[in-house]
């Protein structure tokens, strides 16, 4: 694995063209964007999309979304741009945004896991638009961590979860959004919002005139997902984590210190300095960029209990809140342990 920093506003074009190279080869090459780090290949060459599943570990029933550079380049993608397609790419691209849509029959059913639709995305990161307008093709990118574990914000966290698995990280410092992108489908007759991110509901149904859905609950763990960031147990660290209220955050911390290394992530609880704490900020946007990379740190720590105060049950923090329910979902209740590597 070779590790090639460059400047995020202005990365090396020199850099960007050698990386870019290898995905032209079908190799695989991690990148920032501006939600996590993902993990890139051609989006088009069915042997390529087949290495991103076997580097994360990912089962094969999980599709990947489609990186663009221009509408004009998703739209070759699929077969319809619906209205709202429309608008919420004038509004939010390039930016942390991923809509479904019926896909054109150039694209391979590797990348969308059997399905009829893909999803694609236009990130606002100049390196990943760099690399993209260099490779001058889609690129097929998942978030560049191991299946089911913490989503990297940092090419450090590339690196020590996927090490050579991947050929070359594009090293652009921290992702400054911090939790993957908002995915909504339009390919049916309702627009559903299938995994919140940081742009909000109202902000969205405002944009489209319309109301969002919300996605089919599972019923059957085998079945296929209308969605795989529906998995239970996901964006999940080593550690138990403890979702709290702020009130019982300090009871919780003497409680589990009793027989656990403890960790905790507080916005506003105040608490003792026998464990180690991540404060984050309490707005939602300053959250959603520091979560993983503090639960990273904690994990590095060998906590084995994290304590995390449970934010505010509202709009703004869905995504972070998502993410938060994901990461505390009990290991053995997980239908898709099994699937997990
Ligand atoms: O912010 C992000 O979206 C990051 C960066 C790298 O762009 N990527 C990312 O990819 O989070 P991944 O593979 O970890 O998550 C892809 C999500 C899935 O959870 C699923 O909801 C949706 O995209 N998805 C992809 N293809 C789909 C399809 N054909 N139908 C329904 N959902 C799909
Ligand atoms: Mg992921």
């Amino acid at each position: 694995m070779i590790r090639v920093i460059v400047d995020p506003a202005h990365p090396d074009a020199a850099a960007i063209a050698a990386a870019a190279d290898v995905i032209r080869r079908g190799g695989l090459v991690a990148f920032p964007t501006e939600t996590v780090y993902g993990l890139g290949a051609d989006a088009l060459n069915e042997t390529a999309v087949r290495r991103i599943f076997a580097a994360k570990g990912r089962p094969a029933f999980n599709p990947l979304i489609a990186h663009v550079a221009s509408v004009e380049q998703a739209r070759a993608l699929v077969t319809r741009w619906p209205a709202a397609a429309h608008r919420l790419t004038t509004q939010f691209w390039p930016g942390p945004l991923t809509l479904v849509l019926p896909k054109a029959w150039s694209v391979p059913l590797s990348l969308t896991a059997g399905r009829e639709q893909v999803a694609v995305r236009m990130p606002s990161h100049p390196v990943a638009l760099a690399l993209i307008k260099a490779a001058d093709r889609a690129i097929a990118a998942p978030s560049a961590n191991r299946f089911t574990e913490i989503s990297p914000t940092t090419a450090d966290h590339v690196a020590r979860g996927l090490g050579d698995r991947v050929e070359v990280i594009l090293d652009g410092g921290a992702t400054t959004v911090g939790i993957e992108s908002t995915v909504i489908d339009l390919s049916g007759e309702r627009p559903v919002l299938l995994r919140p991110g940081t742009l909000s509901r109202d902000t969205i149904e405002q944009t489209i005139r319309e109301q969002l859905a919300d996605p089919e609950p599972i019923i059957d763990a085998q079945a296929a997902r209308p969605s795989p960031g529906m998995i239970e147990r996901h964006y999940a660290p080593k550690a138990r984590v403890l979702l709290v209220d702020t009130s019982s955050v300090r009871q919780v911390l003497a409680r589990e210190q009793l027989s656990a290394h403890v960790g905790a992530i507080v916005m506003s609880a105040h608490i003792s300095d026998a464990v180690i704490v991540q404060q984050l900020p309490a707005d939602p946007l300053g959250y959603a960029q520091a979560l993983y990379a503090s639960l990273h740190t904690l994990d590095e720590a060998n906590c084995s209990v994290i304590v995390v105060e449970r934010p505010p049950q509202t709009g703004e923090w869905a995504g972070v809140n998502d993410r938060l329910r994901r990461a505390s979902h009990p290991k053995s209740d997980s239908a898709d342990e099994t699937d997990a590597v």
